[in-house]
């Protein structure tokens, strides 16, 4: 392999794509970068700081207030830092997700963070997984993934995870959220998810993890 390779992950809602990248990162230790967890970061932002006005966010004040954000993922720990706090555990909560779609829909938001994503790269390179990653962060990226999988074998995963956290939520709930970022997240103007036309897709719906994962180190190995 290349030094300083680039491995995009794009594809819907929890298909599995930052499980997948970790065990990448680990095996071809190269950095993971996961860039949904900076779109969470920005909404509980605006949550926090009662940007929402009876559900309506005030896009003056987070483009504003994005002028002196500072937000930084850690790879090794997979942690989210905004100005220096660290709010892992805040930004997988189901109000993070109900509302981040809408935030990542909006131009100002998605300008922001290209430019953040864009400095990532290190002399090893890079795995990043999200949405635009292979069709906008990184066009020329080496290797582009784009996952898929049944929306009730998504949301069954995901509810067992929240499940196991502790959060309480239904299966039914965290269904319709999938659908529903899926649905703004294909449906918006700047960015929107699609499957570049050079990249790989896999459907997880039927295989492990573990076959997820030698599938695309196969691929890596033999380009
Ligand atoms: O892990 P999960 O599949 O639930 O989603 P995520 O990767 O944490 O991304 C959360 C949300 O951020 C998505 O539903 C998109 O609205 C947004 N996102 C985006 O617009 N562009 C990216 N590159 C990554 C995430």
């Amino acid at each position: 392999m290349k030094s300083s390779v680039i491995i995009a992950i794009d594809g819907f809602a929890s298909t599995g794509k930052s499980t997948i990248a970790k065990m990448l990162s680990s095996h071809y230790q190269i950095p993971f970068i996961d860039s949904g967890a900076f779109y969470r970061g920005i909404t509980y932002f605006a949550l926090e700081n009662g940007l929402f006005k009876e559900g309506v966010l005030d896009e003056e004040s987070l483009s504003t207030a994005l002028e002196n954000l500072n937000i930084r993922f850690h790879p090794n720990s997979s942690d989210l830092f905004l100005n220096g706090k660290n709010i892992s555990d805040k930004i997988r909560l189901p109000v993070i997700s109900e509302n981040v779609s809408t935030v990542a829909k909006l131009p100002f938001v998605r300008d922001f963070l290209l430019r953040e994503l864009r400095t990532m790269g290190s002399e090893k390179g890079l795995i990043m997984d999200g949405r635009d990653i292979g069709s906008v962060v990184f066009p020329d990226a080496d290797y582009k993934f784009f996952f898929n999988a049944r929306p009730e074998i998504r949301a069954l995963r995901r509810y067992e995870e929240l499940r196991l956290k502790g959060e309480k939520t239904t299966f039914e709930e965290v269904l319709n959220n999938l659908i529903h970022r899926d649905k703004i997240d294909s449906a918006r103007e700047v960015a929107p998810l699609q499957k570049p036309i050079d990249a790989f897709e896999v459907d997880t719906s039927d295989i492990s993890t573990q076959e997820v994962f030698s599938l695309l180190a196969k691929k890596i190995d033999t380009k």
